[in-house]
């Protein structure tokens, strides 16, 4: 029987590219974890529209609705419309000559604070909550097509 020399066993290149593979895994798996621990706080700074529906329905809907002018006007395609343009609801003076168009800002700015954006206005209501203003708005977007 034929002695094989006893060497210490020396890393071939196959070895080491598998280390750099599993450190490579490794690192990919660090990060998804770490996204799996941040995701939570993202979808917090998106804009939710199903959580928008439901403050929707519980702070708007006494006055409001998508298709039928009520205390308030209706809200169908609201995002990008002119303001005061709901066809057929009788909007006080100060909406009914307004210049803006409902976009991010300036519904984030209505919901804030109505009077200060344009005195004069009706709707005595407001929304301190800058997260709900945003879940709103984006409810009102999304029902708008837009
Ligand atoms: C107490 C009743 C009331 C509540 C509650 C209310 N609104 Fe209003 N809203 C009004 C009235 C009245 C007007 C019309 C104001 C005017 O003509 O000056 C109005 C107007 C608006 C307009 C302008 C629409 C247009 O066609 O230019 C938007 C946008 C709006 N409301 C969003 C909301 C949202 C979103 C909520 C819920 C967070 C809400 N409102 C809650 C009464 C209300």
């Amino acid at each position: 029987m034929k002695h094989l020399p006893a060497v210490a066993p020396t890393p071939s290149l196959r070895d080491s590219a598998r280390n750099r593979t599993a450190v490579g895994v490794r690192t990919l798996f660090t990060w998804l974890l770490l996204l799996g621990i941040m995701s939570p706080v993202v979808t917090t700074w998106a804009a939710d529209a199903g959580r928008g529906r439901q403050l929707y329905e519980q702070r708007c809907s006494a006055c409001h609705s998508m298709d039928q002018n009520r205390v308030g006007p209706m809200h169908r395609g609201v995002f990008g419309r002119k303001v005061g343009s709901a066809a057929g609801y009788d909007y006080s003076a100060a909406l009914a000559h307004g210049k803006i168009v409902w976009d991010e800002r300036m519904l984030d700015a209505w919901l804030s604070d109505p009077e200060k954006l344009i005195p004069g206005q009706r709707m005595g209501y407001s929304v301190p909550n800058a997260a709900d203003r945003a879940d709103l708005i984006a409810y009102l977007r999304t029902e708008s097509g837009k």
